[in-house]
């Protein structure tokens, strides 16, 4: 019999950790907990471990082609195809990050948006009929975001995973040469990252809607701000950023596991944004 195999990505810690945990609780099969540092992934495994919890612990660093190779060939070898897949790994800054905005620009276009799509493109042939992919993102990322000029370059019915790599390197050299307003770009990195991803999202869905494996469902899924390490120095005394309260990474991690467990023959939501469980339409 097919084992069920579902993957998190950047599960040492925060959000990616809880979604971790809970699908331990409630997905039917084996949970891969992934990261990119071994002692940390460990000792996260442990502490699953001590709640009665049976994580597999596998190194993957979404930034480097060889280290998703060798997932990819541990996850053939063992599990011949997967059934969820959840991309969470990714960088939140802290307030005062000495970082150059560039850097961060940099650092969050290699992981969050060109390492998760590496790993799709690595295993979109792995994924079984019914398999749940989400990937984390924001609910800030709307077409209206971008300047009129730049959203003409979107056309969400034909637009390729290739086009969205050359604006995310365009974002890029926009911010090296800090004329990113000129070109339409919005100050708040998540929000340019949060725009490419959840086009990527929407079409993933959209091509994998005529795929002969039937029923794969393609989301986004916002967290909300949500106070994990690093998050927790931009809130101030009450926990609020911009008056809006934060959320545990329980909290987020529960909309997120949701989309990974979406029921068999589930329709909607697929190619979405989901913030808090409503869908975001992000043409608005
Ligand atoms: N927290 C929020 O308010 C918020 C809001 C919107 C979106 N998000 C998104 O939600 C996701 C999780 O956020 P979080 O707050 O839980 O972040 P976090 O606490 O900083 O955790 C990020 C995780 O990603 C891992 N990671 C970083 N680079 C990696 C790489 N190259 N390969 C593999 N793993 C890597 C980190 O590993 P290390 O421990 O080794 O660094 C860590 O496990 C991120 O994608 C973030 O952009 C968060």
């Amino acid at each position: 019999m097919v084992k069920k195999v579902a993957i998190v990505t950047g599960a040492n810690r925060g959000i990616g950790f809880q979604v971790a945990r809970q699908l331990l609780y409630d997905f039917p099969g084996d949970v891969i907990v992934t990261g990119r540092d071994t002692a940390k992934g460990q000792s996260a495994c442990k502490k699953l471990a001590a709640e009665g919890l049976k994580p597999v612990w596998h190194e993957l660093d979404v930034t480097q082609s060889a280290s998703i190779r060798m997932f990819v060939d541990f996850i053939r070898e063992n599990y011949g195809g997967i059934d969820v897949l959840v991309n969470n790994a990714g960088t939140v800054f802290e307030k005062d990050s000495p970082l150059s905005m560039y850097r961060q620009a940099e650092l969050s276009i290699q992981t969050n948006f060109k390492g998760t799509m590496s790993l799709i493109r690595y295993f979109l042939p792995l994924l079984r009929p019914h398999a749940r992919v989400v990937m984390l993102s924001s609910e800030l990322g709307k077409l209206s975001s971008l300047g009129k000029e730049l959203r003409k370059q979107i056309d969400l019915d034909k637009v390729t995973m290739f086009d969205l790599d050359k604006l995310a390197d365009k974002y890029l050299a926009a911010i090296k040469a800090k004329v990113w307003s000129e070109y339409g770009w919005p100050d708040r990195i998540l929000e340019s990252i949060s725009v490419l991803l959840n086009v990527f999202v929407y079409a993933l869905a959209r091509d994998l809607k005529s795929d002969q494996r039937r029923n794969i469902l393609v989301n986004a899924c916002c967290p909300g701000w949500t106070a994990t390490e690093q998050m927790k120095t931009h809130l101030d005394e009450s926990g609020c950023l911009g008056g809006v309260e934060a959320r545990s990474p329980e909290e987020a991690a529960a909309d997120v596991t949701r989309l990974a467990l979406l029921p068999s023959g589930t329709s909607s939501p697929n190619g979405d944004t989901v913030y808090k469980r409503q869908i975001i339409n992000i043409r608005d």
